[in-house]
């Protein structure tokens, strides 16, 4: 309908969309992927954890039963993971990745040095298995076709390894590693401030997308719990 007397009407329903906020949006996308992140815990994880509890590894972790061969199998995994994203952000197929470069959360040299660790214990490390080959192999795939989800596992695999992945590295290093604290989870210079320059240089990053590209990265999250659940699940085996 044409508007009247200059006057512009806007229906109830478009003046809601336009007042519509996602969560976390005011603060930058980073909030809005750590509400997304935070949903996908169980209770017992995390207060604002919404899932019902189904794989071993969702159990709470002072429950877990972890034997030093099925952490190796995790830790291997893992450094597969990390060594592929942090390939992948040195050699930055898509120009943006570079701003990731050197943040200081990088885990795979710390991880080289946990298994010189491990040898000299006697242990045997272990090749890389299923988890953590697919979980690679798809992050080289999306890395370069599809830069808001690559974005959405990158920034979940480094803060959940800061959070959830310090409190399991404590919990299972009582139980079967006479508390050693593995390079792993040491960081140099103040883990807080690390964290808060890649969430400075996400929201930058992503305030260049439309909301569609933010949606599908969001929409994402549940692939990554999914792979790292897969991988957290061989601590264990
Ligand atoms: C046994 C498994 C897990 C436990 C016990 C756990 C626990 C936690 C806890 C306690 C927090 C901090 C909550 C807070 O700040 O109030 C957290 C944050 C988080 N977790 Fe997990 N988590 C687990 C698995 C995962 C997985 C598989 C992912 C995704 C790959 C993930 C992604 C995150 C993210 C993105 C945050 C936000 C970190 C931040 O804001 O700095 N978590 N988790």
């Amino acid at each position: 309908m044409p508007p009247r007397n200059g006057v512009v009407v806007v229906s109830a329903a478009t003046a809601e969309k336009a007042r519509k906020r996602y969560p976390g949006e005011a603060k930058g996308f980073v909030e809005e992927m750590r509400f997304v992140a935070m949903k996908l815990h169980t209770r017992d994880q995390a207060k604002e954890g919404e899932k019902e509890v189904k794989e071993p590894e969702e159990r709470p972790v002072t429950k877990w039963e972890p034997s030093v061969d099925g952490y190796l199998r995790f830790l291997v995994d893992s450094k597969l993971v990390y060594d592929t994203l942090e390939g992948i952000i040195e050699e930055a197929p898509i120009p943006i990745y570079a701003e990731f470069r050197n943040t200081g959360l990088e885990r795979s040299e710390k991880l080289e040095k946990d298994f010189e660790w491990f040898k000299e214990q006697g242990y045997t490390i272990p090749e890389p298995s299923s988890p953590g080959i697919t979980y690679a192999q798809y992050l080289k795939e999306l890395s370069e076709k599809d830069p808001q989800a690559f974005i959405c596992h990158f920034y979940n695999i480094y803060f959940a390894h800061s959070a959830g992945g310090r409190m399991i590295g404590k919990k299972v290093a009582e139980k079967i590693l006479d508390n050693k604290e593995l390079e792993f989870y040491k960081w140099d210079g103040e883990l807080s401030q690390l964290l808060q320059n890649v969430r400075d240089k996400l929201n930058k990053v992503a305030e260049s997308w439309t909301r569609e590209e933010k949606n599908h990265c969001l929409d994402e999250t549940e692939k990554s719990f999914k792979h790292s659940g897969e991988i957290l699940r061989l601590i264990l085996s």
